[in-house]
């Protein structure tokens, strides 16, 4: 399998931003433990963080011809705003797992709409980053 799991704006910052949110974790340490379950698996992991909407969606046309079958992604704030990132996910065809930190649902109200997860087959959140390794348990 080829996986693509896209990190959207800010988890850059992991492990100091609010971390009593988020965790003390940073995302090379949530990577790291991604390509750990890819290799034991035999699963070809690509991880890309961008604080730019333009290149998560550049990413997610790149994964619709490069063989990808899977696409994690936490959209971050993009989550409530970006029609763009579901519009380039409605044209890929493989499947797509949205994975939060924190339970939106849990926050602020304008937490609570997902665009992406109209178009997303499984949606984790609230399980810290555990969610992105059970996300890749799809696969299995
Ligand atoms: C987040 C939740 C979003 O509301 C927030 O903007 C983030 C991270 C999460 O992983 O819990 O940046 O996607």
């Amino acid at each position: 399998h080829k996986i693509l799991v896209l990190h959207g704006p800010n988890l850059n910052q992991l492990g100091i931003r609010q971390p009593e949110i988020y965790g003390h974790e940073t995302l090379d340490d949530i990577n790291s433990r991604l390509f750990e379950k890819a290799a034991v698996n035999g699963w070809d992991i690509t991880c890309l963080q961008s604080n730019h909407e333009g290149d998560l969606i550049d990413a997610i046309h790149a994964a619709r011809t490069d063989g990808t079958g899977l696409i994690v992604i936490n959209p971050a704030a993009y989550t409530h705003t970006s029609v763009a990132i579901l519009d380039a996910l409605n044209a890929y065809e493989g499947g797509v797992i949205e994975v939060h930190l924190s339970n939106i649902h849990k926050r602020e109200s304008f937490r609570h709409h997902s665009y992406v997860s109209r178009r997303a087959d499984g949606v984790i959140a609230g399980l810290g980053s555990r969610g992105y390794l059970l996300a890749l348990d799809t696969l299995s």
